[in-house]
């Protein structure tokens, strides 16, 4: 029996998901596991041990001998390589800008989507990321596909940076953001596209807190759901 629901959020480059997912898990004491910082994970670690970023069989290679884990804390969880604090590290501008190379290699994806559904397997989880409920999760118990307008966004990762003493020109951000939703929508292996049964949630003029309320009520929609199927 499982304990708790699979939530899967999935979405392009700053579309909120995991300020959302954060809340999400906290408000239902699920486990929120960040997917985006294993692919971050590895992109740092190639580059740093000078690993060619589009060499599947390198990768690869490299991710047998590596560990990716998470460790709850507050107020930001900390994502551990090789024991290794690197919360901070996996956000750099050079990771994020080399990133979708990493993602586009197949047998990096296979790797890290089975790490992914070792976590996930117990339930209650909030999962976030670009091919959760449509490959790493196929049966979540409930999937969101989170958008919002490139300009909206671009105007989200401005502020970020902001916070910590970044300036690059929004238009920049703009460009770095197109780029890395087409590569991520294009991919050959599981790109990033809206599952059938998933729901869209445009966030372009949502507060943080509205996102987060539906986002728990389509959850306790669905808790409910399954107490009635169950009776
Ligand atoms: O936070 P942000 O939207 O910038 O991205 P992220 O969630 O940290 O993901 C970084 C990159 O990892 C994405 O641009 C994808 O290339 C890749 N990714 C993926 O391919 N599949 C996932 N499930 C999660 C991330
Ligand atoms: O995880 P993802 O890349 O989809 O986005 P994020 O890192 O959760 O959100 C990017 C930025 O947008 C953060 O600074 C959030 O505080 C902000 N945000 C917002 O202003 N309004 C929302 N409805 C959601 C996120």
């Amino acid at each position: 029996e499982k304990q708790g629901l699979q939530v899967a959020i999935d979405g392009p480059a700053s579309a909120g998901k995991s300020t959302v997912a954060k809340q999400v898990a906290k408000r239902f004491h699920y486990v929120y596991c960040d997917t985006g910082a294993m692919y971050r994970a590895t992109t740092l670690k190639a580059m740093s041990t000078n690993v060619p970023l589009d060499d599947d069989d390198a990768v690869s290679a490299m991710l047998e001998e590596t560990t990716i884990t998470f460790r709850p804390a507050d107020p930001v969880q900390r994502v551990l390589l090789d024991g290794e604090d690197v919360t901070m590290a996996i956000r750099s501008e050079a990771v994020t800008n080399n990133v979708s190379t990493v993602s586009m290699l197949s047998n990096v994806r296979a790797e890290l989507t089975e790490r992914m559904r070792e976590i996930a397997q117990a339930g209650g989880i909030v999962m976030d990321g670009r091919d959760i409920g449509t490959s790493v999760l196929p049966n979540a118990d409930v999937k969101i596909f989170m958008v919002a307008s490139v300009d909206e966004r671009a105007e989200r990762r401005f502020k970020d940076n902001a916070e910590k003493g970044i300036h690059t020109p929004l238009d920049v951000l703009k460009t770095e953001i197109e780029t890395r939703d087409h590569k991520d929508s294009t991919r050959k292996v599981s790109p990033l596209t809206q599952a059938e049964d998933a729901v869209r949630l445009d966030t372009t003029s949502m507060s943080i807190d509205a996102v987060v309320n539906r986002v728990c009520e389509i959850i306790e929609q669905t808790i409910k759901q399954k107490e009635s199927e169950e009776n």
